[in-house]
């Protein structure tokens, strides 16, 4: 199993680059069921998630093809032939973001098969919402041996109303409404990057859709779409990471091929905490940190409040900053895995509820830690990055889920991180959080 061997104590310094979004480049490759042309996405990333996209695609008589170059990274997809319209355990178990299939599944072929998730360490991740907008639209859905099974002569528009704002929900319903007879009316939408991106993806197949990015979305059926090529937004958790990495080490670090206006929660932060944060360009922020970090509290919230995929990387900012700060997850109930292994680094946090309380300004030293879910694993990168010595990250299979050669990109700016075992390795272990 491949861990990082990292050592603390470098300021980064320099440019660093982010790759396209994996939340937008999930989605995206779903849209392309919609259609029996062929689908271009340009900025995929190279992560293990969008090959597991790769896979479930295939896996249902899809033409996928992944291609990473110097210059471009980019996923040719043909969904002429649907032979087999299911979303296979062995898929699902590993990615829970597989259940975006389902409404653009139901919308081509009147009938899909996904299995359904189960629970992920962050908490219980229901899809209730998706089955129950699906409903409102007609389709019939029933439950045996773990499969969900949905059926619909067609879709029709409907007027649905989210319980709760969900990203991924909004997204599969979107993706059903485009080719749905008649108008669908959503309100309460998520209204992150992701959800704008595919829209504007849908948008470039001749679907109809007005408010995408607002909590009222309003979308008109039409009878086919038509084949795209769509380049993805840059992704902005990355971004996140990256500039929280500069502040941490009390680096000068150049973030660039980002988009600043998805990240106005972050960089206010970083402000608040002590950071100085220069917008370079509409794709670039420098961030640099030279005198003390004061703490600050974070909530996270749905877009465009602070991220929940943030949250864990915030509070390894925080452990280094003078004074005490509430970190309150208020998306997901069981979100602070990574608390356990940064006091194991000699931070000081304790948990009540849904509130960590980090006591900074803690001295880090190096420790074997283990990574719990994608963005836990960043928190430690970080973390590991500011402690005295050598610390070692077991399990590092859950960062290359959604982080794009991390290590080398970090490497590229002074940092002292190597990798031990081989990169991409095949993994059975559950999918997590995002
Ligand atoms: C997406 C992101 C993930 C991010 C999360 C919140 C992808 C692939 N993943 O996940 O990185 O952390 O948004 O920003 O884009 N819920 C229900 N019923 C549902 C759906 C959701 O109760 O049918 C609840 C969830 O348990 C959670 C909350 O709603 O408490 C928000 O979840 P949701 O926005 O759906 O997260 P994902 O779309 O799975």
């Amino acid at each position: 199993m491949d861990k990082f061997v990292v050592r603390g104590g470098n300021p980064l310094l320099g440019t660093i680059r982010v790759s396209g979004a994996k939340n937008s480049a999930l989605p995206c490759m779903a849209a392309a069921i919609l259609t029996e042309d062929e689908v271009t996405l340009e900025n995929i990333p190279q992560v293990r998630d969008i090959e597991t996209e790769r896979k479930l695609l295939a896996s249902m008589g899809a033409e996928v093809e992944l291609g990473y170059g110097r210059a471009q990274h980019r996923t040719t997809i043909s969904c002429r032939n649907l032979s087999d319209p299911v979303a296979k355990y062995e898929i699902v178990k590993t990615m829970r973001a597989s259940s975006l299939v389902l409404g653009p599944l139901l919308a081509r072929c009147g009938v899909a098969r996904v299995a359904m998730p189960g629970g992920c360490a962050i908490g219980g991740r229901p899809i209730d919402l998706h089955l129950k907008g699906l409903e409102k639209m007609g389709a019939v859905i029933t439950q045996e041996h773990g499969y969900l099974e949905a059926k619909t002569p067609r879709l029709r528009g409907a007027h649905i109303v989210f319980d709760k704002i969900t990203v991924t929900g909004t997204e599969d319903l979107l993706m059903a409404a485009v080719l749905a007879e008649g108008e669908t009316l959503f309100e309460n939408c998520a209204r992150e990057p992701e959800v704008t991106d595919l829209a504007a993806m849908l948008t470039s197949m001749g679907a109809h859709i007005e408010g995408a990015g607002t909590p009222t979305i309003k979308v008109r059926g039409v009878a086919r779409l038509h084949g795209v090529r769509h380049r993805i937004n840059p992704d902005r958790i990355e971004a996140g990471t990256f500039l929280v990495a500069g502040a941490i080490t009390r680096g000068d670090l150049i973030v660039a091929n980002c988009n600043p206006a998805h990240l106005g929660a972050i960089l206010s932060k970083l402000e608040e905490v002590g950071a100085r944060v220069d917008i370079l360009s509409s794709d670039s922020i420098r961030v640099r940190a030279d005198g003390a970090l004061k703490a600050a509290d974070i909530s996270t919230q749905e877009y465009p409040g602070f991220p929940t995929d943030m949250q864990a990387q915030y509070m390894a900012l925080v452990t280094q900053a003078e004074g005490v700060s509430q970190v309150r997850e208020n998306i997901f109930e069981n979100r602070f895995m990574h608390v356990q292994e940064l006091n194991r680094m000699g931070a000081n946090i304790s948990v009540e509820g849904r509130t960590a309380t980090v006591r900074g300004h803690s001295h880090l030293s190096a420790a074997a830690v283990m990574c719990s879910d994608l963005r836990a694993s960043a928190s430690l990168v970080l973390a590991a990055l500011v402690a005295d010595g050598e610390s070692i990250l077991d399990r590092v299979y859950h960062m290359d889920r959604g982080y794009e050669r991390i290590e080398e990109k970090l490497r590229g700016v002074g940092a002292q991180i190597r990798r031990m075992g081989n990169v991409f390795a095949p993994r059975e272990e559950p999918g997590n959080a995002d």
